[in-house]
C-alpha cells in the first residue's frame, strides 16, 4: 500500500504542532484545577466526596483510553510530584530505611541506581560526604565486594557509631576542612574510577563549596551525584531554602564537562532530580 501524498508532511509537523498545543492547553487547565484543590483544602472543603472528585479527573487526564500512563503530560508530572511530595513527607518512608540493619536514608529507586552505576564503573574509590549512620556507606562497601574491587571513604562532621566494612574508611570532620580534603585525595589509586556522592550539609552554599572541591576529582565517566536536590520546593520541602538544585544549577552554568544524566529520570522519582552529574570531558 502506498502512503498518501503529505501523509509524512501531516506526521512530522502538524501532529507534533498539535501535541504540544494540547499539552500547553492541560498545563493552564491543571494548573488551575491544582490551585482549585489548594483553596478548597484551606477553606476546608477538601470532603473524602471532592477527594474522590479529584482522583477520578486526575485519573482521566492522566491515562490515554487505554488506560496507559501519558508520561509527557503535565497531569502526570503533577501526579509524580504530588507522589514525591508523599514519599518525602511521609515518616514511614525514607527515614525508615535500613541497609543489613543500619539507617540509610534513601529511596529504594535511588539505590537501585546506584547499583546500576557501581557496577557499570566499577570505582576504584568511591568518596561519600555525609555518612550519617552508616547505611549508604557499608551498602556501597558491599556492592564493591560483588565487584571484587574498590573502596568508600565517608566524612562527617558528627560522630556517631558506625558499622565495620573492609573497604570502607570513615574520616570525621567536615567536608569541606582542606585537612580532610587532603586525606581523602590521597586514596585516589592514579587511573582508577572515582565517583563522588555529595550528601552532608544540604545549604546551597556548602553543597556548591563541596562542588568546587570534588568535582575534579570524578574522573571522565563517572559521576558526582548531588543528593536531595528535590528541597526547596524541587518539589519537596518547600521552606527548605536554596540548597543542592541551586548550587548545582550555579556549578552547571560555570561548568561544561559535567552534565545532567537524563537517563536516572528514568523511573520518574527520584530524591536527586537533575542531580546525577556525568563527566563528560
Ligand atoms: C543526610 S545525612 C547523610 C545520610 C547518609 N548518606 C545516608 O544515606 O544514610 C547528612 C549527614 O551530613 C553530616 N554533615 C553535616 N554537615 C557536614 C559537613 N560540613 N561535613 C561533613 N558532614 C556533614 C551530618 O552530620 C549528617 O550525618
Amino acid at each position: 500500500m502506498t502512503a498518501t501524498p503529505g501523509t509524512g508532511l501531516l506526521r512530522q509537523t502538524a501532529r507534533p504542532m498539535l501535541r504540544r498545543g494540547l499539552r500547553a492547553a492541560e498545563a493552564g487547565v491543571v494548573a488551575a484545577f491544582v490551585a482549585l484543590v489548594e483553596r478548597q483544602a484551606r477553606v476546608g472543603r477538601l470532603t473524602p466526596r471532592v477527594e474522590q472528585a479529584i482522583a477520578d479527573a486526575l485519573r482521566h487526564v492522566a491515562t490515554t483510553s487505554k488506560g496507559r500512563a501519558r508520561t509527557g503530560s503535565p497531569a502526570v508530572r503533577e501526579l509524580v510530584d504530588q507522589f514525591h511530595r508523599l514519599c518525602y513527607d511521609d515518616g514511614q518512608t525514607w527515614r525508615k530505611n535500613t541497609w543489613q540493619g543500619r539507617r540509610t536514608w534513601k529511596s529504594p529507586n535511588d539505590l537501585w541506581l546506584y547499583q546500576e552505576i557501581i557496577h557499570a564503573l566499577r570505582p576504584g574509590l568511591v568518596i561519600e560526604t555525609g555518612t550519617a549512620f552508616g547505611g549508604s556507606a557499608t551498602y556501597m562497601g558491599f556492592l564493591l565486594d560483588l565487584e571484587q574491587k574498590g573502596r568508600v571513604v565517608s566524612v562527617d562532621i558528627a560522630s556517631r557509631a558506625t558499622p565495620p566494612h573492609p573497604r570502607v574508611t570513615y574520616i570525621a570532620g567536615s567536608s569541606t576542612d582542606p585537612a580532610v580534603v587532603e586525606q581523602v585525595r590521597s586514596m585516589v589509586e592514579p587511573a582508577e574510577p572515582v565517583l563522588v556522592i555529595l550528601d552532608s550539609d544540604h545549604s546551597e552554599r556548602h553543597v556548591y563549596d563541596e562542588l568546587q572541591t570534588y568535582a575534579d576529582l570524578v574522573t571522565v565517566g563517572s559521576y558526582v551525584i548531588v543528593e536531595d536536590t528535590n528541597v526547596n520546593g524541587h518539589p519537596a520541602h518547600p521552606q527548605h531554602g536554596p540548597g543542592p538544585m541551586e548550587a548545582v544549577q550555579r556549578f552547571l552554568a560555570e561548568r561544561s564537562d559535567f552534565v545532567v544524566d537524563e537517563r536516572m529520570h528514568r523511573w520518574h522519582f527520584t530524591l536527586n532530580p537533575h542531580g546525577y552529574l556525568r563527566r563528560i570531558g
